[in-house]
């Protein structure tokens, strides 16, 4: 889960590294590095331990004058730690050529053993240096970085991006994917290379995704892409649906703050243009046929992390209007259980970079048992949506914070399209009922606006409550995965102990953790809609409260009857109970943020997390 960025042209190569690298640093913080090459076609590397911030100085202190071909890496440490010699770029070919490396090399230990065969010394404790060596031996064997490269690729097992240059070959960047992202930005007498698009959109919003086992070959005035036999592929370019004040923080503190704030947008722009003559209609489903869609007798939603808390939320709208029974499973326990599949399931992944491995993994499994596969995504052309046979793609914009928060809102939002396109097409959703959805998706950016304004309430609260130590979270029904994303919200960037229960499921266990004081937040069902699953949540809270648990209820504006038993009480505007964790959701993302800030914590990069996960 690195970024890596790659450039060749006339331009600032050391600015358009670094800057690149700024926009990519959510994929990864232990180290950053760059390697260029200077007027003379000497090869010069810096890195450095810790954020890119660290190598930006590091340049200061020992600047370089770049020509305009250079690499740079961001790095989440896999193979050794997060060192200054473990940091990337590596040198192979007695220094002539840099290498950088996303993924991790399986059998590093197999062509370890050849490099200390060839005698030669390695000084990092990384797969990527391995590599790097063994591009030295192949281009000293061929004279020829291509054929080098291409013959280095093949042997290697695991996953990988990896771009090099050669001081030989000083005007071109040679770059390769295996179950890593990259993609190609093409500039105007200059190219560049990316783990994704953020890493050149300040300069180019023209990309090609470069596709699986494919190598891409850029110079400043071409871009080649061959496989890995070296056969000539064609390739598409597409315009970048966003720009840089997309992917810059707007005024706020953070840009976990600012994609909070974005969720009103971002639920709207998921919904815009799937409402058409007064029903909902995914031309990417419509592009499936009805039939198929008719057909299925199972969906499974695969995914990981707050993605598979929107998943599960999901599966109660889908099964509610679609009337087909769904089930949700985490990526990476679904296809070694080797799960019931028939050409009449439907696989649903849900993931904001698209890029996850574990869900990619889950998604080619199934793809390749004759299952329907379907992506929810918020990231145009990544590998999920291009690997599935519809991709339905969330509109939340870039999400740069590590902690998501606006793409599960979306998620949500196209789980819920999903949910109603299959039930009008399988006959079981009800007029009045797509009616009523087409409403609420109407005032839904307003209501979510109104949970993103409870902002100074829960600063407050978070700030009184800097020193917890531990935090619960309540809910049922919709509210009881809003809960699980609530305590690891928290876990992630407060580093907090919190947990996340099924509101019944307290009497079977976790009241025995309530002790005098301990914060529980319930997340209250609506008394108007659900007056039954109302009073239960209302007892729940009674249980808890006497046995001195300090209760924070999110109630919907007019709730008054939880009032006498709750410590502190969060209003939130009325919205039709199947959309509350929409709305409920919010708080929960500031109070992990404000909780994190009181703490003197980085809410956007927290410790040793990176925001896609390539690795399994
Ligand atoms: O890019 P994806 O949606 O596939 O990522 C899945 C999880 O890694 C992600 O949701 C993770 O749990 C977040 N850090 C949660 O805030």
């Amino acid at each position: 889960m690195c970024g890596i960025v790659g450039y060749v042209g006339p331009g600032d190569t050391l600015e358009v590294l670094t800057s690149g690298l700024k926009r990519l640093e959510y994929r990864g913080y232990d180290s950053a590095g760059v390697a260029v090459l200077d007027d003379y076609g000497e090869m010069h590397v810096r890195k450095r331990s810790g954020k890119l911030a660290r190598l930006v100085e590091l340049l200061d202190d020992q600047p370089i004058a770049a020509t305009g071909t250079g690499i740079g890496h961001t790095r989440w440490a896999t193979h050794g730690g997060p060192t200054d010699v473990n940091a990337h770029p590596h040198l192979g070919d007695d220094g002539k050529l840099a290498l950088i490396h996303n993924g991790i090399v399986e059998n590093f230990a197999e062509l370890k053993a050849e490099i200390d065969a060839a005698g030669i010394e390695l000084v990092s404790e990384t797969d990527t240096e391995v590599v790097a060596a063994l591009l030295g031996l192949e281009v000293s064997r061929t004279g020829d970085l291509e054929t080098a490269f291409r013959a280095v690729v093949k042997r290697l097992h695991g996953t990988f991006t990896l771009l090099a240059m050669h001081r030989d070959d000083p005007a071109r960047v040679y770059a390769a994917r295996h179950s890593s992202p990259l993609v190609v930005g093409l500039g105007d007498g200059e190219n560049f290379l990316g783990s994704d698009v953020a890493a050149f959109v300040g300069y180019t919003r023209r990309a090609v995704a470069v596709e699986e086992d494919n190598i891409a070959i850029i110079t400043p005035d071409s871009v080649r892409i061959i496989d890995f036999d070296g056969a000539p592929v064609s390739f598409e370019e597409y315009e970048v649906a966003w720009n840089t004040d997309a992917a810059d923080k707007g005024g706020w503190d953070s840009f976990m703050a600012k994609e909070i704030s974005e969720q009103p947008d971002a639920v709207a722009n998921t919904v815009r243009g799937r409402v058409v003559d007064g029903h909902i209609e995914i031309d990417e489903l419509t592009a499936l046929g009805d039939a198929p869609l008719q057909a299925i007798d199972r969906i499974i939603i695969v995914a990981c992390g707050t993605a598979s808390y929107a998943g599960q939320i999901g599966a109660y709208a889908i099964e509610q209007w679609a009337r087909v029974p769904v089930s949700v499973e985490l990526s990476h326990e679904f296809r070694y259980r080797e799960p019931v599949l028939t050409d009449r399931t439907m696989v649903i992944s849900v993931s904001q970079s698209g890029e996850t491995m574990d869900t990619m993994m889950a998604v080619k499994y199934a793809k390749e048992r004759g299952v329907t596969t379907v992506s929810v995504c918020n990231t145009q052309s990544a590998s999920i949506p291009r690997e599935s046979d519809a991709a339905v793609y969330t509109h939340a914009g870039p999400e740069v914070a590590v902690a998501s928060t606006k793409a599960f809102t979306a998620q949500i939002t196209a789980l819920y399209l999903i949910g109603l396109h299959l039930g009008r097409v399988r006959g079981t959703l009800t007029e009045a009922d797509e009616a009523a959805a087409i409403l609420a998706f109407e005032s839904l950016p307003g209501h979510v606006a109104e949970a993103v304004a409870t902002h100074e309430q829960i600063a407050q609260l978070a700030h009184w409550m800097a020193d917890t130590r531990s935090v619960l979270f309540l809910g049922r029904h919709v509210g009881y995965p809003t809960a699980l994303e609530g305590a690891l919200k928290l876990k992630e960037i407060a580093y907090i102990h919190a947990e996340g229960f099924a509101a019944g499921e307290l009497k079977h266990g976790p009241i025995a953790l309530i002790d005098h004081g301990q914060p529980v937040f319930v997340l209250v069902p609506s008394p108007r809609q659900s007056p039954v699953m109302h009073s239960k949540v209302e007892s729940k809270i009674q249980e808890m409260r006497a046995r001195g648990a300090r209760v924070i209820a999110i109630v919907e504006n007019g709730d008054t009857l939880v009032l006498p038993f709750a410590d502190d009480v969060i209003r939130l505007p009325l919205v039709d109970s199947i959309f509350e964790p929409i709305v409920q959701v919010v708080p929960l993302q500031w109070f992990a943020l404000e909780l994190a800030t009181a703490k003197g914590l980085d809410v956007d990069q927290p410790r040793n997390l990176a925001k896609s996960v390539t690795v399994e």
